[in-house]
């Protein structure tokens, strides 16, 4: 069996048997404040702190100051694992340039720098912002996947689905990835917000089928469907 890399987050690795597989690329798609940044920084943590799995965040809509600052709220001292060289943030919120290639070859030399084994790229909503042309989108999510796949890191990517939008991304990178992870916010009979996500694909997994109920707490993310 293909090895298996753990998120660590309470109650998650049990329903994709055990972790991501190894050098995976999973999208996780969801709405404003569902999470996402949260589970994607914690999976960076987890790894860096207990597995010696280094990892890069790749950041095109928070800057590093907002969200060093966001982390430490969870207790994850992002700023202590850069100086450990364990974790690197590249912020790429202010980049003037809409180059591309340059983007990739900043995230490649990041990695190499911090020999990541964990990546985040929040958002690929961000980074195909700046093209107008959905053959242009189709392109560079092709390349990008090509490019991930040479890297050798286990990738979270992020895709920002506006409220009301049916739509995960420019339905490419569902097709493409090898693990789609939709998390939803809605509101309960009692009129409380309820966050539950659902594992749509998981290449090489027997994964869980259902609607799981999540809560995000002062230590992040916490699972708390039981079953699988
Ligand atoms: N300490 C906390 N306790 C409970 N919920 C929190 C806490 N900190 C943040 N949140 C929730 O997390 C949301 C932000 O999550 P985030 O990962 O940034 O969302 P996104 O999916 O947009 O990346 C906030 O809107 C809030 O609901
Ligand atoms: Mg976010």
């Amino acid at each position: 069996m293909l090895p298996r890399v753990p998120t660590y987050i309470p109650g998650f690795d049990e329903l994709i048997e055990d972790g991501f597989s190894q050098e995976s690329i999973i999208l996780f798609a969801g709405n404003p404040g569902s999470g996402k940044s949260i589970f994607a920084a914690q999976f960076l943590y987890e790894g860096a702190t207990r597995e010696s799995e280094n990892g890069v965040y790749v950041s095109f809509s928070e800057t590093r100051v907002s969200l060093l600052r966001n982390l430490l709220r969870f207790g994850w001292d992002y700023e202590r694992l850069e100086a450990e060289r364990l974790i690197k943030i590249l912020d790429l919120s202010t980049t003037k340039e809409l180059g591309i290639q340059n983007n990739l070859n900043r995230i490649l030399e990041t990695i190499k720098d911090v020999d990541a084994n964990r990546l985040v790229i929040d958002s690929i909503t961000a980074l195909t912002l700046p093209l107008e042309k959905p053959a242009d989108v189709r392109f560079l999510i092709h390349l990008l996947y090509r490019f991930l796949k040479q890297v050798g890191c286990t990738t979270i990517m992020i895709s920002d689905i506006p409220w009301g939008s049916q739509k995960i991304g420019s339905s490419v990178e569902e097709f493409i990835v090898d693990g789609l992870i939709l998390m939803l916010t809605d509101y309960d009979e009692d009129g409380d917000l309820k966050r539950t996500m659902r594992i749509l694909k998981m290449r090489t997994t027997n994964h869980s089928k259902k609607t799981i109920a999540y809560e995000i707490t002062d230590d992040g993310i916490q699972i708390n469907e039981k079953r699988k």
